[in-house]
């Protein structure tokens, strides 16, 4: 580990926010220091001692620990190929109906849990006035539009014609008792932070209490890869219970443990179609050892692989990037082969098959997915991995039983 962490490290090691850290820095109780050029804050490695024996966790350890009550059930909006869906139902929730306007994730989600209830069309189109007191949680990683914000105090109806607003009505027609939006980190300084806020301000009016939204690295939960989610949870405003975020777990697996047998998957991975660089980008791509990136390149090269982005600075350590066997491999995209995201393989030229793909999010070798091979990309690319939607899972499940424990207690009162 580094001597010194950056402000979000450390407030994703203990499981805080980076709000919350700084509020302590100017309490006194926890002094960051200050990165003597750009004057961030930044904390010694020894600071995570005071937090080691809380906040560390044993992944494994949620399935023994935490377990329902009752059957809880889940409405899933926006649930492309499941990958939150499926992250919960590990968790032990039940999905009661999901939707998807995509045909080929719907059919995904179809062919793998005939069961389900996968509803294929456009949220617009949706009542969800029937699920109202069937369902106990509303999920959905609705994609991110700005809506007008004048630093009022934003209701419902502000947010019409965006896909949030449809979220949020699904949320008001159907009154779950805990509500989660998921979304990239980017949501947070949408709109100088203003569509975020109005967020907030919607689930406030329609009866929800807004925890204060989470970025959560997916390398903290199991995951061998470092992808973001940022995570709003909303709880019914007349319900006395709480939730608190999941906790880093202690392992951090790389590419070797996505596409190995191993502790994270039983056997290596499984053949599958793929897709190829182009000639000229395999050429380039060729001269970059693992772990590697464009500056690995000899110079002539660098400058006309990288053309404008050469001399317009950044690190820019996606671009030509090979990933190697030893660290998580970097967020995956929609499109493999797309430039500025490269994610060669380790040992071959080429970019990684659509089962090494679903691996690196952690979906099971058994999950299939429809269309073709573009579209299956398209649709892990796209997913919350599944060992971070289970993570979530767990907490959800907890702060469930909390309500199940109360009414029991009212109960017998
Ligand atoms: C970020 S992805 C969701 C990923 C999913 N939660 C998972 O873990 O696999 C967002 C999904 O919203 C779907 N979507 C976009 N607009 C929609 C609409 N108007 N109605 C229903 N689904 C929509 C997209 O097709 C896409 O699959």
């Amino acid at each position: 580990m580094k001597d010194y962490l950056t402000i979000a490290e450390f407030a994703d090691k203990v499981g805080k926010s980076t709000e919350t850290l700084r509020r302590w820095d100017r309490e006194g109780k926890l002094i960051a220091m200050r990165e003597p050029i750009s004057n961030y804050r930044i904390y010694r490695k020894e600071q995570l001692q005071m937090f080691e024996n809380i906040q560390m966790i044993d992944n494994k350890k949620l399935d023994i620990e935490i377990s329902p009550i009752r059957p809880y059930r889940v409405l899933e909006l926006f649930a492309g190929a499941g990958g939150l869906a499926i992250g919960l139902e590990k968790a032990g929730l039940k999905c009661v109906a999901l939707n998807e306007i995509d045909h080929w994730a719907a059919e995904t989600l179809r062919t793998n849990r005939p069961h389900w209830d996968v509803i294929e069309d456009d949220i617009k189109n949706i009542s969800f006035e029937k699920y109202k007191g069937e369902v106990d949680v509303v999920t959905g990683g609705f994609p991110c539009q700005a809506f007008s914000y004048a630093g009022k105090k934003l209701g419902l109806q502000d947010a019409r014609g965006t896909l949030f607003y449809e979220f949020a009505r699904a949320v008001q027609e159907t009154q779950p008792a805990i509500c989660i939006g998921e979304n990239v980190r980017g949501l947070l300084n949408h709109e100088g932070g203003n569509t975020l806020k109005g967020m907030i301000s919607i689930l406030d009016e329609i009866g929800y209490k807004v925890l204060e939204p989470r970025v959560l690295k997916a390398i903290y939960y199991d995951v061998p890869q470092k992808r973001e989610r940022l995570i709003l949870v909303g709880i019914r405003k007349d319900l006395d219970i709480s939730f608190e975020y999941p906790k880093p777990s202690k392992t951090i697996y790389t590419l070797k443990d996505a596409l190995k047998k191993g502790e994270l998957f039983a056997s290596d991975v499984p053949d599958s179609p793929g897709t190829k660089y182009p000639e000229s980008k395999r050429k380039v791509l060729e001269l970059v050892p693992p772990g590697g990136y464009w500056r690995n390149l000899p110079l002539d090269i660098q400058m006309q692989y990288m053309q404008k982005s050469f001399y317009l600075g950044g690190g820019k350590t996606g671009m030509a990037r090979r990933i190697s066997w030893d660290e998580p491999c970097l967020t995956l995209t929609c499109s493999p082969a797309q430039k500025q995201t490269e994610r060669c393989h380790p040992d071959e030229t080429r970019p990684f098959t659509v089962r090494e793909y679903a691996r690196i999010q952690t979906f099971p070798d058994e999950w299939k997915f429809a269309g073709p091979v573009s579209a299956q990309y398209k649709q892990i690319g796209n997913a919350v991995p599944v060992n971070l939607a289970y993570a979530v899972g767990k907490e959800v499940i907890r702060t469930l039983n909390q309500m199940e424990v109360g009414k029991s207690l009212k109960m017998q009162a």
